[in-house]
């Protein structure tokens, strides 16, 4: 394998079959991809240094998908949720998020915000896994779910439900129903909604005892969801609506088309109707096609993602993973192929398996751990399917 690995890098083309079995072990590029992840894990605040609150949720989610598909790493995946469980809640990351005019999201960490965004910057409250924003409380809710899902534990299921029901807090904004992006109010956009129709739907299948509540909120959540108008002609997701309430035909991120359709498998799930799949597989097909070149996926904002952009990728391939175990499809299971191989033989450093921004390459530095936990993500969906995909997959 690490000899394979090496010569890959020398050996350009003469080393095609080489480089080509090293990228196709998906399970151990995922394994070594995480080994360099948790290096930049800090033991004493729960979360990973070099990136932030919300991407740090991300990054739990991963690890917690990887653990799911491979025991070798479910101990390790364990500790980690135990020790954030404690340790991250303490911490919290006093960050702010603004949007800016053109519907792009900017985050600063402490009073370090640009004094003409300042005016518009929400209000951060940090408190357990609540903070101003309820995106980021959506991500933390998700990653916690799989960690219950993971361990069964259910101190981690519990905590998914209480930051919920903050998230419920943030609902009847003016556009008619979903939720608003923040605790100031000052935007209603996609991720933000498709994250609470996520979580209302998977713990509709892991409360039996509140089903029919989360049900009716993921229910409504999504009639209200395709009425606005941000899924537009081409079953792309722009990022929010205006002042009007209609779409702001904002950037379509690829993090949009993503978490929709984990959400939406889990309320086929959770209360079966065809049409749920049959969108999700339309917006899966659409995002693929608008935001893939040569089979890799790539978001417009790169190679200079900032501080968010470059964790939405990853967010994707998660959610298409769980789309292709409800509704398999060999075009995903080629994607998944095509984007692992092409992160593990052109977005890798020398040395230390770090994972950039670029999944087709090449390789920028520096990586992240919000750089890295995306392209784990999509190294993790490929391992998961590596019975199906062999190690023979054509490029
Ligand atoms: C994380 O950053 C803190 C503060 O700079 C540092 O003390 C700690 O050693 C770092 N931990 C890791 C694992 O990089
Ligand atoms: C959200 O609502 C719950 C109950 O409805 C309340 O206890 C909680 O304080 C609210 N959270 C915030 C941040 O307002
Ligand atoms: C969004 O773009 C469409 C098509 O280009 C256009 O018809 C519509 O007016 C735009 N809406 C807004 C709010 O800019
Ligand atoms: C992580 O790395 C990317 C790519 O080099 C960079 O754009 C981003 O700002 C970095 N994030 C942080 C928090 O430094």
């Amino acid at each position: 394998m690490l000899f394979n690995n090496l010569k890959s890098f020398f050996l350009l083309s003469s080393a095609v079959q080489l480089s080509n079995a090293a990228a196709n072990d998906y399970q151990a590029n995922a394994e070594a991809a995480l080994s360099t992840l948790q290096k930049w894990y800090s033991t004493n605040t729960g979360i990973w240094n070099t990136t932030g609150w919300w991407n740090s949720a991300n990054c739990l989610t991963t690890i917690g998908d990887l653990a799911a598909v491979d025991g070798n790493v479910r101990s390790a995946a364990e500790k980690v949720f135990s020790n954030t469980l404690v340790q991250a809640q303490k911490y919290n990351l006093q960050q702010t998020k603004v949007i800016t005019p053109d519907f792009n999201m900017q985050t600063f960490e402490g009073a370090n915000i640009p004094s003409d965004l300042l005016r518009i910057a929400a209000a951060a409250n940090p408190k357990g896994f609540l903070n101003g924003y309820y995106d980021d409380e959506g991500w933390w809710a998700l990653g916690w779910i799989q960690a219950y899902d993971v361990t069964g534990n259910q101190d981690y299921l519990n905590t998914a439900v209480d930051i919920f029901k903050d998230m419920k807090n943030g609902s009847e904004p003016d556009c008619g129903g979903g939720i608003w992006w923040d605790k100031a109010n000052t935007y209603v956009n996609a991720i933000a909604n498709e994250l609470y129709l996520s979580v209302a739907s998977h713990l509709a299948n892991r409360v039996p005892s509140q089903k029919q509540s989360y049900l009716d909120i993921a229910t409504k959540q999504w009639d209200w969801f395709q009425k606005t108008g941000m899924i537009n002609s081409q079953n792309l997701i722009n990022d929010g609506l205006n002042d009007k309430c209609k779409n702001n035909n904002g950037t379509v991120w690829s993090y949009n088309q993503g978490v929709i359709l984990g959400g939406l498998v889990e309320l086929n799930k959770a209360a079966p109707n065809p049409s749920y799949l049959s969108k999700a597989n339309a917006i899966a097909k659409a995002a693929i096609k608008a935001l893939s070149f040569d089979g890799v996926l790539h978001d417009p904002c790169e190679p200079n993602c900032g501080a968010d952009g470059n964790q939405f990728k990853g967010i994707f391939m998660r959610n298409l993973q769980i789309l292709q175990s409800a509704s398999p499809d060999n075009a995903y299971l080629e994607f998944f192929a095509s984007n692992a191989a092409s992160i593990w033989n052109k977005d890798r450093s020398k040395s230390g398996n770090e994972l950039s921004v670029d999944w087709d390459g090449p390789y920028v530095t520096p990586a992240n751990a919000s750089t890295q936990s995306s392209a784990l993500d999509a190294l993790v969906a490929a391992a998961a399917f590596q019975g199906q995909l062999g190690n023979g997959i054509s490029s």
